[in-house]
């Protein structure tokens, strides 16, 4: 099979140019100013940017949260990043309590067979685990799984404390495996859910009121100096506001290997949703809460200075009715996660760059890039380079893109971004050489996409 991409624009985080691009069974061969070579399939991407496929490092398929358990598993969660130009996820594994790492690795792998549209990967989630048993980890590393997600919120769930914390990041530090946290302070979250539930405000807009910035800041800057004690690096997921961000700034600026992403939602929506007292403002029961849009100017300063190196999405969907409703009289008890894998291109395209706020190739770095590249992936992916895997987008910069659950191909009855009428399109999405979405078609298949066993994090 190959492949030839005529007239394209070819952008990547570090250069720019008009060229053809062509494609051998799964990997790019040539790249020339005009390339004339028999091709079993021609793409014409005059007028588009061609695009290395974005790295999502953060999706939640098939996750269960207490309760329930995400709306999107891997067929229906990939499709929708495949629309979105998305070609690689790292998705969660979750380790039950007690349960062996690998067990979880291949619960998480066997929820995927014959699935995936597109490449993904794993992290796995820690829960507990004993001093004794740290060995797990290195056995991981060996099998491609090489970073790791800690919760400091969550009691009594996915809560780990501080020694274990501590020692994970340590034995991670040790062999190569990046490590993931999500830093709020739980238990003083707990109290303060608790306060709100005992004074009888149990709509959803509580969630907002009751999980504060500094809780977020204090979880970023413990974790901090446990990686520092630890002598690892460590990543910070979904970061939402400017006191997180100011504790990751500084710990860069004195040279530690402290890494963080952000989301869009984060970027684009604000905590005025929470004035809305109706249970509809479940749609916004994710966690970190969105913030005061104060917050938006420091998130894309710090993604333009590098402070922030990584947009994810968190997609972690419930459905309104059915899901979120399981707290339709406690807010505690609303599945926590928003759906987002499908429009992370169209909203940085057209609120970023179109904006102002980021460059077209800082825009692919944070894209695909160096999620690939923190994440143990380049230049396999998140390039366009001689050797690297074949996934691109064909990206229409003069197309529209309206978002709305009634189009929309995430498994969720709900968009964040109801009505948003965006400018750029993704017109065609091309996976290990092979075209998969197509002016709005889905030409892929479930199970064509690979389990991709990850080097070790390009920063440990
Ligand atoms: O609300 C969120 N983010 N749910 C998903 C779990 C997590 O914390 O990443
Ligand atoms: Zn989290
Ligand atoms: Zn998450």
């Amino acid at each position: 099979m190959s492949l030839l991409i005529k007239g394209a624009r070819v952008v990547t985080a570090a250069d720019d140019y008009l060229a053809d691009v062509y494609v051998a069974d799964d990997r790019v061969t040539t790249i020339g100013a005009t390339l004339d070579l028999p091709a079993d399939h021609i793409v014409d991407a005059a007028g588009c940017y061609l695009l290395p496929g974005g790295v999502d490092p953060h999706t939640h398929l098939g996750f269960n949260m207490g309760l329930t358990t995400t709306s999107d598993d891997y067929a229906s969660g990939t499709t929708a990043a495949a629309f979105g130009g998305t070609t690689t996820v790292v998705n969660f594994a979750q380790q039950k309590r007690g349960q062996h790492l690998r067990a979880a690795v291949d619960d998480g792998l066997a929820s995927a067979e014959g699935k995936a549209v597109i490449d993904y990967a794993q992290h796995i989630v820690i829960t507990e685990l004993a001093a004794e048993s740290l060995g797990q980890i290195d056995e991981l590393v060996d099998e491609g799984v090489t970073s790791i997600k800690m919760f400091m919120a969550y009691p009594g769930e996915l809560m780990v404390d501080d020694a274990t914390l501590f020692q994970v990041l340590e034995r991670a530090g040790q062999v190569g495996a990046l490590c993931c946290i999500h830093a709020e302070n739980g238990p003083v979250i707990d109290v303060l859910v608790r306060r709100a539930l005992a004074q009888g405000r149990t709509n959803p807009s509580w969630h907002g009121r009751t999980r504060p910035e500094l809780a977020e800041a204090e979880a970023t800057h413990r974790a901090i100096a446990l990686a520092e004690m630890a002598e690892s690096p460590v990543y910070f997921v979904h970061l939402s506001c400017a006191e997180a961000l100011a504790e990751v700034t500084a710990a860069r600026d004195r040279n530690r290997p402290v890494f963080a992403e952000t989301c869009p939602h984060y970027l684009f929506l604000d905590s005025s949703v929470y004035d809305d007292e109706s249970f509809d403002t479940a749609k916004y029961v994710l966690t970190p809460p969105l913030r005061d849009a104060r917050h938006h100017a420091h998130l894309w300063r710090g993604l333009r200075t590098d402070d922030l190196q990584v947009v994810s999405t968190d997609h972690c969907p419930f459905c309104l009715n059915g899901q979120k409703t399981i707290g339709a009289d406690d807010f505690s008890k609303i599945p926590n996660g928003g759906p987002g894998v499908e429009h992370r291109l169209q909203l940085l395209y057209s609120g970023g760059v179109v904006a102002g706020r980021l460059s077209l190739r800082r825009m692919v770095d944070v894209f695909a890039t160096t999620p690939a590249r923190l994440f143990g992936l380049f230049p396999r992916k998140g390039t366009i380079a001689v050797g690297s895997d074949a996934d691109f987008v064909v990206f229409d910069p003069n197309g529209t893109t309206t978002i709305s659950a009634e189009t929309h191909h995430m498994n969720v009855d709900y968009s964040l971004y109801e009505g948003w009428r965006l400018t750029g399109a993704v017109r065609t999405v091309i996976s290990g050489g092979r075209v998969i979405v197509d002016n709005g078609v889905f030409t892929g298949k479930p199970g064509a996409g690979c389990y991709i066993a990850r080097d070790a994090s390009g920063q440990v």
